[in-house]
């Protein structure tokens, strides 16, 4: 079982410091007239692109179909969201290891996963328009022809029959290219997991039940991309196989459900706006015999997250086949041996950022005029705090810029010194900054700056000697989305 870490040690240390932070003064300069609303897509795209956190892929030559490059905020979002999953699969357990596997791996890896086979959806070629569609999706799709119809629906139409088309990126590995140096572009992560069970058996001093996690990039031609970074073809998975007896698969097959919800709402995602539907016989993938997947209410809809799934043995089973090689368990207590059942949460990093960026959106009026902000967790918002001196003289940049440099060791900071305090406050919300320190006249005479809170917008004075003590004690505080109703 898991063994969560103690708090008791961060607790007491964490109170201590926060007595130390006493010369406390509220000074309010904004007073803000909630109005929650939740964004549209565009919205978030445009937020995504004005403040450098994600742009579409080689713009300069007219872009490339539903890819994305992360900007410096989109990187650092990213580089906490991937961290928070580490720290629940390795810091707060004892039963799991990391492992960090290739891309290219041999391509009989895909013979014995069965998606070589399998890895299909159904395409249609329209021979007017030329484009392609996934013949199970037509309703989502748009013609290419103007007025927009569905696919089939337009007068012009001529829709083929479908044909199985394989997701799996081909390439050659090798100078020569012919049938015997065809590789594949991991579809999923996972695989790399299984083809490494036994050297973490070995050399992990590992036993069920067990896990082996992974973060990495995985590669789909999918037939139809879109909605932003909802489903693109080259995007980010972590992974972790939990590997059980079997008699004990459906038990861990609850518990991973439990402890993924868990994940989401821990880090401010409103509960209502997740939900964990099973899968129908008919959904299920060609491994599983039981899924559940986890969804966000996405702008577009509720769709899916995360799944979670019971594989069985049918991975371990596969490539003990085509590999020759014995992959089970033996338990030197019971003398029993056994090929593992594998409980499989599997997460794309992209649709969770997405996710965080579309659950902290939020909009309200603060003293006559809109704001933006991203109300994040401020555990995975990019920059914990903005040190802003009040104006560009009388010694404040200079002072602001040592309080910078004293802390930014500490917690992650950016000083900020260009435009007026009002749109840099607007900056720093709209980056999901929960914390600003400003730098004004009255530092210069006792060495107090203001901290100003991303969502309440109260504003406390605070010395800047125990200044990164009072954001380490906030940064460690439970927090909860303002934007749930009570
Ligand atoms: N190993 C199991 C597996 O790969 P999956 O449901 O196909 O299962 C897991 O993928 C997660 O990976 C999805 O829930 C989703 O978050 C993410 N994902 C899958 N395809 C994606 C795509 N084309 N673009 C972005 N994320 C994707």
């Amino acid at each position: 079982m898991a063994a969560r870490l103690s708090s008791a040690a961060g607790r007491q240390d964490h109170e201590h410091r926060r007595a130390a932070v006493s010369s406390v003064r509220r000074v309010t300069e904004e007073t803000a007239t909630p109005a929650t609303t939740e964004p549209t897509l565009d919205e978030v795209v445009a937020l995504c692109k004005r403040r450098g956190f994600i742009f579409p892929s080689s713009e300069t030559y007219g872009g490339v179909g539903s890819t994305y490059d992360y900007g410096h905020y989109g990187v650092l979002l990213k580089n906490n969201v991937k961290a928070e999953w580490w720290r629940s699969m390795l810091q707060e357990r004892d039963d799991i290891v990391a492992i960090d596997s290739a891309i290219i791996q041999h391509p009989r890896v895909w013979e014995a996963s069965g998606h070589l086979a399998g890895f299909t959806d159904p395409l249609v070629d329209c021979r007017t328009c030329k484009l392609r569609f996934r013949a199970d999706k037509l309703e989502d799709a748009q013609c290419g022809r103007k007025p927009s119809k569905r696919p089939g629906e337009g007068p012009d139409c001529e829709l083929t029959d479908a044909r199985e088309f394989n997701l799996m990126f081909e390439t050659h590995v090798g100078p020569v290219v012919d049938s015997a140096s065809v590789a594949y572009l991991r579809p999923e992560t996972a695989q790399g997991i299984f083809i490494n069970f036994k050297n973490v058996l070995q050399f992990a001093r590992v036993k069920p039940p067990f896990g082996i996690a992974q973060i990495g990039k995985s590669f789909r031609n999918e037939i139809t991309t879109g909605n932003f970074i909802f489903r693109t073809r080259e995007f980010e998975q972590m992974e972790m196989e939990f590997f059980v007896p079997p008699a004990e698969a459906e038990r861990w097959h609850q518990h991973w459900m439990d402890e993924r919800m868990r994940w989401y709402t821990d880090l401010g995602i409103r509960p209502d706006n997740l939900m964990l539907r099973p899968h129908g016989a008919d959904e299920l993938s060609h491994y599983s015999s039981a899924t559940s997947d986890i969804e966000y209410r996405f702008p577009m809809g509720f769709s899916e997250l995360e799944g979670i799934a019971n594989r069985g043995d049918f991975d371990l089973t596969q490539h003990a086949q085509h590999s020759g090689e014995k992959l089970e368990y033996f338990d030197q207590q019971t003398k029993e041996r056994y090929v593992p059942h594998v409980i499989e949460p599997a997460a794309g990093v992209d649709r969770a950022m997405l996710a965080f960026i579309v659950d902290a959106y939020d909009t309200e009026e603060v003293e006559g005029r809109q704001r933006t902000v991203l109300r994040l967790h401020p555990r995975i918002a990019p920059v914990k705090v903005g040190v802003l001196p009040l104006v560009s003289k009388e010694g404040m940049p200079d002072r602001a810029r040592e309080i910078f440099e004293s802390i930014r060791g500490r917690i992650p900071a950016e000083f900020d010194e260009g435009g007026s305090i009002g749109k840099r406050y607007r900056r720093q919300d709209e980056i999901g900054t929960p914390w600003g320190v400003t730098v004004d006249g009255q530092t210069l005479e006792d060495d107090t700056v203001t901290l100003r809170d991303r969502d309440s917008l109260e504003q406390v004075r605070v010395p800047v000697d125990g200044l990164a003590d009072a954001l380490e004690v906030r940064l460690t505080e439970p927090w909860r989305s303002p934007k749930l109703s009570d």
